[in-house]
């Protein structure tokens, strides 16, 4: 007998309602980004921080156009469940593995929503008594802060919408799409299959 398939998941594209941002603007911005940060380290060392799970395609894209001497760590947060909207307490979960004391960071997330999850971060992360502290983000979504922040760079500004793809994710899924798209709304609620 054939393998039964217990759960129906919707298959990427399909899910999507509309495309925000393509994956050709995509690679186009991030060249453009890498060259803005070199400019501005200079010749400098970096200490990059990815924000895990979200950062991981864009930060290995984006790296890829950044020549500096480049250490890379990562921090995984949790802020979302199976919702689209944030928690209040984002919570670190485990430890950073480099050294920061005296470096230049450079802190890689996907999104910039609320800005409780970086500012949070930010602040651990200058306990440890870095040179310098500075923050990256894909997506900015300016008009949903709750905190006041800012990122140092920025890939695109974007509508509040809820977003998925390129490292995003509702519900653990959709990270592996290519682009950035708005999911279908009858899918923002949590499914079954979450
Ligand atoms: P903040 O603490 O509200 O700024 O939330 C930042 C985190 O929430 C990001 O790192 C994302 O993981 C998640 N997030 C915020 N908006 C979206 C979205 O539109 N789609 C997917 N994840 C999101
Ligand atoms: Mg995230």
């Amino acid at each position: 007998m054939p393998p039964t398939i217990a759960k129906a998941v919707p298959s990427t594209y399909a899910a999507l309602e509309s495309v925000l941002v393509s994956e050709a603007d995509i690679k186009k911005r991030l060249k453009k980004l890498g060259a803005e940060i070199m400019e501005l380290y200079g010749e400098q060392e970096i200490t990059a921080i990815a924000v895990i799970n979200g950062a991981i395609l864009f930060t290995a894209d984006l790296l890829r156009h950044i020549d500096n001497p480049i250490r890379l760590d990562c921090i995984r947060i949790s802020s979302y469940r199976n919702e689209t909207r944030s928690t209040d307490k984002p919570q670190v979960l485990g430890n950073l593995s480099l050294d920061l004391d005296n470096r230049h960071v450079l802190l890689i997330d996907d999104i910039l929503d609320t800005g409780k999850t970086l500012s949070l971060i930010v602040s651990m992360i200058q306990k440890l008594h870095p040179a310098s502290v500075r923050t990256c983000v894909l997506l900015d979504k300016r008009g949903r802060r709750e905190v006041e922040f800012e990122a140092d760079f920025v890939g695109f500004q974007i509508p509040d919408k809820f977003v998925v793809g390129y490292g995003l994710d509702f519900a653990e899924r959709y990270r592996n799409l290519p682009c950035i798209g708005v999911l279908k709304p009858h899918l923002q609620n949590p499914p079954e299959w979450a």
